[in-house]
């Protein structure tokens, strides 16, 4: 089965590459690049997948999966100046792919060898644009 929690955090971001120049950054990532930044509203969905406890019918004590969520990424990105504050985006451009991409290291290390196991990342930079990593993307990370 799957069970599917979410968490929201806002955080600002600028997405440009320090060796391009201005007018390359802004060819590349338009408005994005203004090295002012912008915020977004994330919202992320965590899937995991596991069988339900014989005993207690729970795939994982969702008081548990919600403070997970707290510590790996509400915590350390909420009202956050991404490429300033949070690790990598220092070095890696903070899109959403990126972004989510990082959610999903910082939670693999807590689902490792276990069940549930983590199955799916889904983040939302604006109500309309998603981006999904899903397990098999990065079995052997
Ligand atoms: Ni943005």
């Amino acid at each position: 089965m799957f069970v599917t929690r979410k968490a929201e955090f806002s955080a600002s971001h600028v997405c440009r590459l320090a060796h391009l120049s201005d007018q390359e950054n802004q060819e590349i990532f338009g408005p994005a690049a203004n090295p002012n930044g912008h915020g977004h509203n994330y919202v992320v969905e965590v899937t995991l997948e596991g069988d339900p406890h014989p005993i207690t019918g729970m795939v994982i004590d969702l008081k548990e999966l919600k403070q997970i969520l707290e510590d790996e990424i509400v915590t350390p990105m909420d009202h956050r100046f991404l490429n300033y504050e949070v690790a990598p985006f220092d070095k890696t451009v903070p899109t959403a792919e990126n972004i989510a991409r990082e959610i999903w290291f910082r939670l693999e290390k807590r689902f490792r060898n276990s069940s549930p196991s983590l199955r799916k990342v889904r983040l939302f930079e604006t109500p309309d644009l998603y981006v999904d990593v899903a397990g098999e993307d990065f079995a052997s990370s």
